[in-house]
């Protein structure tokens, strides 16, 4: 498990360790952050208008960072810098020696921020939402005059930084569970969207061991106490809030899928490019929208308009295999995907913690895989591993390629896109897993 520092302390690009600047092959950079190794020189490059200063209460390990600016960082019609099949840098590229004894990552909310959180609870309250309709509560009705801005500066770092953050101190032991969900639903107002996690239409959906048969092919995973490889899921970014942990296990892990790229370019160019191939048949697990088939099509490193997006799962690569019509795996494929879970995994470039109660994890699905260990948990379910989960379209995103038509279940709009539409889905929160 990681272990939070109070100096803020790093071992990034300044002594050498930022392994993939060399030999780096890139068109010059039309985005300052792009040259940026380390995240601090990059908060200091990276264009600005309107900077806040970080709350005082935030203690000295939480924001270094953090550039505490609501700019939306990529929405201004500039397209990246990435050349297909070339080394990535940046601070999505990261190392695990990088940020292993860091905690600029860890975002620690001040009582001004819980005051204001709970003061928007309130209000949603007086209004008398019913719990399945928390999703339509909107930014307007949840106002949080300093929590918001500190929130999107969060969000920013997610979208075009080094791709993963921690926000710490949801008071979840106070809150009901309803509060609790319309708390979680009004921060993610501040990040993006959110779409549907299933063919339930869940708005939020619930990570918890509900007795789901991991071995069935048809079942989603985070409905059971199984290991999840690395993989990314179906939306820019997602995010999870702990509720409660297992009796043990239950282990979050995440890596730079940039990184990945780069290293199998590095030793492996031949998969690089089996990779960045189409023949990728991507399961549904029976999750198919009208007129569509079980599978769809969609390549491991997506280049489009200067960005590299990687969207993987080998687990639903793998269960392609079912359908007859689906062409057979090749060789290189399995080596493929043998090779970028080892480097994924691996102890070079993977990050581990264990998320507590109160403590929400954002991931970019475009630069970062993330993954969790099996989990042993009580027999009283009330006692469960519990996590929320939302998914989210930020509206400062990257541009995608059609081929994520398919996996988004739709139109590909900046800001409105992503999750799991079938025929019939009606949108709706639940406060319990089901
Ligand atoms: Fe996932």
């Amino acid at each position: 498990m990681l272990q939070s520092t109070t100096d803020g302390s790093h071992s990034g690009c300044r002594d050498g360790s930022c392994l993939f600047l060399a030999n780096a092959r890139r068109a010059p950079s039309t985005q300052a952050y792009r040259n940026a190794c380390c995240t601090n020189e990059f908060s200091l490059r990276r264009r600005s208008t309107d900077h806040t200063t970080a709350p005082s209460s935030c203690s000295a390990e939480s924001n270094h960072g953090i550039n505490y600016s609501s700019s939306e960082d990529i929405s201004d019609g500039q397209m990246g810098s990435v050349e297909p099949f070339s080394i990535i840098e940046g601070p999505e590229a990261w190392t695990a020696e990088q940020y292993k004894h860091r905690s600029d990552w860890i975002n620690v909310l001040s009582p001004q921020h819980i005051a204001e959180l709970d003061a928007a609870i309130a209000g949603v309250e007086r209004k008398g939402v019913p719990s399945a309709q928390i999703h339509t509560v909107s930014k307007e009705d949840f106002p949080l005059p300093t929590l918001g801005p500190y929130l999107e500066a969060v969000r920013n770092e997610v979208v075009s930084g080094r791709g993963f953050a921690l926000i710490r101190g949801v008071p979840v032991d106070r809150y009901s569970r309803r509060q609790t969900t319309i708390a979680y639903w009004g921060m993610g107002l501040y990040w993006g969207k959110a779409s549907s996690n299933n063919k339930k239409g869940h708005m939020i959906s619930h990570i918890k061991d509900i007795g789901q048969d991991p071995s069935n092919p048809l079942t989603r995973l985070y409905a059971t106490h199984a290991a999840q490889p690395f993989h990314n899921d179906s939306a820019d970014i997602v995010t999870l809030l702990c509720l409660r942990n297992a009796k043990s296990g239950g282990l979050s892990s995440w890596s730079s899928s940039v990184s990945v790229h780069n290293e199998i370019l590095r030793t492996r160019p031949d998969l690089a490019e089996v990779l960045a191939g189409p023949h990728w048949f991507y399961d549904r697990k029976g999750e198919v929208p009208p007129g569509k088939k079980p599978y769809f099509l969609i390549p491991v490193f997506n280049y489009h308009e200067g960005y590299l997006s990687v969207n993987y799962s080998d687990n639903y690569f793998l269960l392609s295999q079912r359908h007859a019509e689906v062409p057979r795996l090749t060789p290189a494929q399995y080596e493929a995907m043998e090779l970028f879970n080892k480097l994924a995994a691996s102890d070079e470039l993977r990050l581990d913690y264990m998320l507590q109660p109160g403590e929400i994890q954002l991931l970019s699905n475009h630069t970062q895989l993330h993954a969790r260990s099996d989990f042993v948990d009580y027999d009283d379910i009330d006692l469960r591993r519990h996590l929320l989960r939302l998914w989210l379209a930020p509206p400062n995103e990257r541009a995608l390629p059609a081929v994520y038509e398919d996996i988004y279940g739709g139109p590909l709009t900046i800001g409105s896109r992503g999750g799991i539409h079938v025929e019939g889905t009606q949108e709706h929160i639940v406060l319990e897993a089901e």
